[in-house]
């Protein structure tokens, strides 16, 4: 199971990108995604071409690979495909921005609440002129 402060478990593999770099020819590829390390040298049937898989050799496409739109399917199949996890001070933070915003409730939701004390506080105060201040 994983450790108490870290998602990584003892058995993952870690890399540096130094070391992910060194691996970018067509017989040797690997790729960064999501800070994992993922070894695509025999995925030579990749939908999207072996030629985009080759241009990303040994570098971070997390963006080019989340533009796209992969399926479900595809992150499927990229777990066969892991070697391991980046360093971790090497990773980036990108997703951990990202789950912050949800739970934090920075979207539509973050913003109803956001009235909710001002309609509250405007309703109480026609209420308090209604009842106790405006004469019958
Ligand atoms: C381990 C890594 C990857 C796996 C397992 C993977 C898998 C797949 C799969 C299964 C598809 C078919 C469509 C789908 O199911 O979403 C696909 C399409 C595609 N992929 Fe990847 N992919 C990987 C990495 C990348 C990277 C790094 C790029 C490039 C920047 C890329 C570019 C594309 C493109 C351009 C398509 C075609 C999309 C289309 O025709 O609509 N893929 N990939």
């Amino acid at each position: 199971m994983a450790s108490e402060n870290s998602n990584v478990d003892t058995l993952t593999k870690l890399y540096t990108r130094k070391e992910v770099a060194k691996h970018a020819n067509n017989k040797d590829l690997w790729l960064i995604i999501n800070n994992k390390v993922y070894d695509v040298s025999a995925f030579s049937s990749h939908p999207g071409g072996e030629e985009v898989l080759l241009e990303q050799g040994g570098q971070d496409c997390t963006e080019a690979f989340e533009d796209i739109g992969h399926s479900s399917d595809a992150r499927e199949l990229m777990q066969t495909f892991k070697i391991g996890e980046l360093v971790e001070e090497e990773r980036t933070e990108e997703n951990v921005f990202k789950l912050n915003k949800v739970l934090e409730g920075d979207g539509p939701s973050g913003s109803w609440r956001s009235w909710l004390i001002p309609i509250a506080l405007g309703v109480l105060a026609t209420l308090v002129y209604r009842y106790f201040i405006k004469a019958p």
